[in-house]
């Protein structure tokens, strides 16, 4: 049975049936496509297309439908075209010729964009659920490497998660911070983690406000030119949960701004899990050494038996590449299609499902490595040197009344003067010192510490350790 066929005298090749069967993807939708249904032929009664011994019937039926779906017990056919065409058949076994009205009214072209709308408003929920795991762990992480209070009596003598808590009751947990991968100005670890949950939250908000876009009817949009029949749509809409129906139905048969949409969503996630993913790889290597992954986590080489590899991170890194394909990949589909609905847009389904496959697949392990890892404090701290201090040794200056240029250019002698000596500015002697400006004073010397450096930086998004923790409470809604 294919949903066509009257005006044909030769069945369809068997190749070009191949090429345009879509059921292999499709079937993703099959609840959708059934309760899209279901919904449809209460709309069609209502508008008088359907007796009420027809309407139970098809709803009986394809309810029936939905249970086998649900307990995989629904046995495909060899000749089902989409899944459209194996819900219609499925139910035309169980109650008969009735099941051939439900399809008055209505076009696979509506059918089939109800289905994936639907489908993507029940996505989006499961995909934060899964950002949301994941902006947990790294919180967490940047809550372990600040100071706390000493241990409730309880948790005493607990021993602390593997390489948590390394900021332990003193000290945060400090690292260089990079620019152009040089190091630039000591930070917080627990201001770096935070950097990524709020990329992350920025992603989460866009799955949001994609969700009103995502939530707009097609059904009832017919082929392309509408229904024929007093159809009240706000209630299709309502019964089906979508906050709105579409204004044009040649618009809505061809939108696919949604999925585009989505797959940016996703893309610009992907380069965000990337970015944090290739920190990881870099910061695990000897070179850095500031990580390290925990066994379950990481992969050894089949020739080389000292190796420890962070394939999870790299995979990650490398599917931010096959995920923006998916992106471009539509968007060239979807360039220069006449309107309204073409066979093209076919093509639509397999990237955002494959996009939404990817992510539900590296976030759950990406929030698992990333709560196993342990951090070494002491290779961050050591990676911190003097040098990354010269802003601080300018700002000194200005706090002396210097202006920044010439304090600036200072700052820079003594960095010159530091290396060329083969010492540490902190090493160089006081005259030295004076030798580049009288105004330099004993109290230079506390401009090298690292915290105090930190700590200065305490504007709103700074890395000073009260900012880091506003940051937390904020994050947490306190
Ligand atoms: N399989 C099609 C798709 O995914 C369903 C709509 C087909 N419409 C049609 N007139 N052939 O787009």
């Amino acid at each position: 049975m294919t949903l066509w066929g009257g005006r044909f005298s030769q069945k369809l090749d068997d190749l070009a049936w191949a090429l345009n069967a879509s059921l292999p993807v499709d079937q993703r939708m099959a609840i959708q496509d059934v309760e899209g249904s279901i919904a449809w032929a209460a709309a069609i009664h209502k508008a008088g297309i359907l007796t009420d011994e027809e309407h139970a019937s098809i709803s009986l039926g394809l309810d029936t439908v939905r249970k086998e779906f649900a307990s995989g017990e629904f046995i495909f056919q060899p000749a089902d075209e989409d899944i459209h065409t194996a819900v219609e058949r499925r139910l035309s076994e169980l109650i008969g010729p009735a099941a051939g009205k439900l399809h008055t009214g209505r076009s696979r072209n509506d059918q089939v964009a109800t289905d994936f709308r639907l489908w993507m408003l029940n996505a989006i929920p499961e995909i934060q659920a899964a950002f949301e795991n994941l902006q947990a762990a790294l919180v967490e992480q940047a809550e372990a490497g600040l100071p706390h209070p000493s241990p409730l009596p309880s948790e005493r003598g607990l021993p602390s998660p593997s390489g948590r808590g390394a900021g332990g009751e003193g000290e945060p947990i400090i690292m260089p911070g990079y620019t152009h991968l040089q190091r630039a100005q000591p930070i917080l670890l627990g201001h770096w983690w935070l950097s990524h949950y709020w990329a992350l939250k920025r992603d989460v908000d866009r799955l949001q406000d994609l969700t009103k876009r995502v939530s707009v009817l097609p059904l009832g949009s017919g082929a392309l030119a509408g229904a024929p029949f007093a159809l009240d749509r706000e209630a299709l809409a309502k019964s089906l949960g979508f906050d709105e129906v579409s204004q044009n139905s040649l618009d809505a048969v061809s939108d696919r701004d949604f999925a585009a949409e989505y797959l940016f969503v996703c893309s610009m996630a992907a380069v965000h899990l990337s970015k944090l993913a290739e920190q990881v790889v870099l910061y695990t290597s000897a070179e850095f050494g500031f990580f390290e992954l925990s066994d379950a986590f990481s992969t050894g080489s089949s020739l080389m038996p000292q190796k420890k590899n962070p394939d999870v991170f790299e995979l990650t890194r490398g599917k931010a590449g096959t995920m923006i394909g998916l992106l471009t990949g539509l968007m060239s589909t979807l360039k220069g299609l006449p309107s309204t609905y073409d066979k093209d847009l076919q093509e639509d389904k397999a990237p955002v499902f494959a996009a939404t496959d990817t992510l539900l697949a590296i976030l759950p392990v990406m929030a698992a490595a990333l709560r196993t890892i342990t951090v070494k404090p002491e290779r961050m701290r050591n990676a911190i040197d003097s040098t990354m201090m010269a802003t601080d040794l300018a700002d000194y200056l200005v706090e002396k009344g210097v202006p920044f240029r010439e304090a600036h250019a200072l700052a820079g002698k003594v960095v010159r003067a530091a290396g060329e000596g083969k010492v540490r500015m902190e090493e160089l002697p006081l005259e030295a010192y004076q030798a580049i400006s009288p105004v330099f004073e004993a109290d230079v010397y506390q401009v090298f510490d690292p915290l105090e450096s930190i700590n200065k930086r305490n504007t709103v998004g700074g890395t000073s350790l009260q900012s880091v923790k506003n940051q937390i409470r904020k994050i947490k809604g306190e």
